[in-house]
């Protein structure tokens, strides 16, 4: 490579809350950023990765206060762990580090300040649930209500798990604060805005080359509909950093959490000797590359890139975008044991494991993944171990007995080599655009090609014929060179399996242009298994770990206040036979339940698409809440509701009667 050519890179991933653990979504994205940035680096590029704890906000505040800790104490102990299993997963942070931290604090202030001096910042007063007990306005999260729109009872603050609609917090009816149980009161008080629509032209033309084409076309619709101001401030109590110059205001977590970005690579900075303006300034033309869940999307690629464009600093070169995870087709969850921890994973499965898997199947979209259980022992065993590892194991020991492990001095089938080498351009064209799926099913295709050409070619027989030792050497040495190149290949996704391997070649660490020559005459290590194969169970052991009846106690809400046995006795609670049962077309967690209820037959609609298959609920019973009110919902008349423990979505359990129960039978 030429020396013009060498790219600057700095690469970073979403900030972890410091309000809870590592699990397999964050695993994902950090995986995926991984093997982007140690494929640059193979490749001869300078690429820097950073990533910090996300320490700020009222979660982590409320979560120190249940474990008496301070919130400092709580934020650094998070880093710690964190870092940790990050780096257990091969996961090769340049640094990780805070955004409780002075780098940080310096930056939100510097930022704050020049986007105050150039008109960017403004006041406006705020009106917001306010509970008078715990002392705190509420954020949406901790307030908790009827939907406003479809009255479904107890949703958060923000939107209506039933019906999907979206509203403000102080339009709930009959809101509590998830923190007391209180009613919260409404009050007033001043916040600071950032004025986005000023960068509407900015960012229409930022999105353009920022961001993934599904991404620039949701960005398109969000601009065209009109940008709002930010509110940038909270007030306190509040763990983040105090607004210059005001008492009792703060920085908004998510207006400080992408500095961190800026603030780990400063410190970075300052330990290696790095020029970071010439990273930040605004006419840089090193690349700075974010990588992130779809969730974030508008924190990345609106309010971020206008940020440091308004503050003087250069916007991103590129936002990556990712899906959310499922596991076997829903979303992970703590009752079904699919909410994995990265410690928990650790305990009984191979990190690199993940790594191959999560490979196969990332490419450059916002799909979303599914961990397919079966589909992940199935790949490693038969990729990995099958046919990339068995092209070594197969030819080495030829070697080893007759040729004093040593290569023979040509390649036997020039062809096959230069196919096998040439590869490298696209597949580093590949691993740049983060099509890794692809990446890895070429990989396997060439072993394919490989173990062909060693079974057509049969060593095994061929040793035991005499006067053909030249061909055994000659058909081992090729194999154990496919081999070589497609380590190398893997090398960013495997970067332990890599090390293993360059051990048994007896080499130096891989450099990607290695591919390009073959190894002749050169003396290689006794073979040893360079991959494990998944035990099936070991995955049905970690699942069974990881139930957990308990959901996020931060969110819990308070017990309801008590009632009278009159109250009760207002409920007429039925058995119902599921009659017919459809998906609601157009709303993601509703299904169309028709309920025999005895003497006749009625329509409920119940959030629990995640959780059950419409088809497989026909001929169930359920119990019904017959005398509710009917309501007019978008799709048509619910009448009644069905009862159902757990959180929601997949978390979600229908209660039925025991055997003997007949529909219409009272229940009490
Ligand atoms: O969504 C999250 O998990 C946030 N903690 C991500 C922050 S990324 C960045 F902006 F700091
Ligand atoms: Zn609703």
């Amino acid at each position: 490579m030429n020396a013009g050519e060498r790219r600057r890179i700095l690469v970073t991933s979403a900030l972890p809350y410091a309000s809870g653990p590592i699990h397999l979504g964050h695993l994902l994205e950090h995986i995926q950023t991984d093997i982007w940035v140690r494929f640059q680096r193979l490749a001869g590029h300078e690429c820097i990765y950073v990533c910090a704890e996300d320490a700020h906000g009222t979660a982590t505040m409320l979560r120190a206060s249940r474990n008496n800790a301070t919130a400092e104490q709580l934020a650094e102990a998070a880093r710690a762990e964190h870092s940790r299993d990050f780096a257990a997963f091969h996961v090769g942070h340049d640094n990780f580090h805070s955004t409780h931290s002075p780098e940080n604090q310096h930056y939100s202030e510097l930022i704050y300040e020049r986007l105050l001096a150039k008109g960017y910042i403004f006041t406006a007063a705020v009106e917001q649930l306010y509970d008078t007990e715990a002392g705190l306005f509420l954020a949406d999260r901790y307030v908790r209500g009827a939907c406003p729109r479809c009255g479904v009872a107890d949703q958060y603050g923000d939107n209506c798990e039933s019906c999907g609609a979206t509203y403000e917090a102080t339009e709930l009816i009959e809101p509590r604060s998830a923190l007391s149980g209180t009613a919260p009161t409404l009050k007033s008080s001043d916040h600071y805005f950032f004025d986005l629509p000023q960068f509407t032209g900015f960012l229409r033309a930022w999105t353009r080359d920022g961001v993934q084409p599904e991404v620039a076309n949701k960005l398109a619709e969000w601009l065209d509909q009109g940008l709002r101001p930010w509110d940038i401030s909270r007030d306190g109590p509040y763990f983040g950093f105090q607004i210059p110059g005001q008492e009792n205001k703060y920085f908004y977590v998510w207006m400080d959490a992408p500095i961190g970005y800026i603030a780990s690579f400063r410190n970075y900075c300052d330990r290696e000797g790095i020029d970071f303006d010439a990273f930040w300034r605004a006419d840089s033309d090193c690349e700075v590359h974010h990588f992130i869940g779809k969730d974030i999307v508008n924190f990345h690629a609106l309010f971020w890139p206008a940020v440091l464009t308004g503050a003087d600093f250069r916007p991103p070169t590129r936002v990556h975008t990712h899906g959310f995870i499922t596991v076997d087709g829903v979303k992970m969850s703590k009752s079904r044991g699919t909410f994995v921890t990265a410690a928990a994973y650790l305990e009984h499965l191979d990190p690199e494991h993940l790594r191959y898997y999560y490979a196969t199947k990332l490419a450059p979209n916002t799909d979303d993944i599914d961990i397919n259980l079966d589909d992940f022992a199935q790949r490693v065993n038969s990729d990995l171990v099958g046919k990339i590892v068995n092209i070594a194991s197969r030819c080495a020991g030829f070697l080893h007995k007759g040729f004093d492990s040593t290569l023979a001095s040509s390649l036997s089938d020039q062809a096959l080599w230069q196919e096998t080498a040439a590869a490298r351009t696209s597949l580093a064209a590949l691993y740049d655009a983060g099509d890794f799926a692809r990446v890895t099913r070429e990989v396997a295709a060439l072993a394919d090609k490989a173990n062909q050409y060693i079974n057509e070619h049969a060593p095994w027989k061929l040793a035991k014929e005499a006067g053909r030792e030249a061909e055994v050497h000659g058909v081992c040495s090729l194999g154990i060179n496919l081999f070589r190149i497609l380590a190398i290949y893997l090398k960013p996704i495997l970067p332990g399996f890599a090390e293993r391997a360059e051990a048994f070649l007896n080499v130096a660490p891989f450099t990607w242009e290695d591919a390009a020559h073959p190894l002749a005459e050169h003396r290689i290590e006794k073979f040893k298994p360079l991959a494990q194969r998944i035990d099936r169970k070991a995955i049905d052991r970690m699942i069974e770990a990881s139930k957990a009846p308990d959901g996020d106690d931060a969110a819990a809400p308070a017990e309801a206040p008590t009632i009278s046995i009159e109250e009760f006795a207002k409920l007429d609670l039925r058995v119902a036979r599921v009659a017919a049962a459809e998906a609601v077309a157009g709303a993601d967690k509703l299904v169309r339940l028709t309920l025999d209820v005895g003497d006749h037959e009625r329509q409920v609609f119940s959030g629990i698409k995640a959780a059950y298959d419409p088809a497989k609920l026909v001929g169930r019973q359920v119990v019904v809440v017959a005398n509710l009110a009917p309501r007019k919902m978008r799709f048509g008349i619910s009448e009644g509701m069905v009862l159902a423990a757990g959180p929601g979505d997949a978390d979600i359990f229908l209660v039925a009667p025991d055997a003997g129960a007949a529909p219409g039978m009272e229940v009490r």
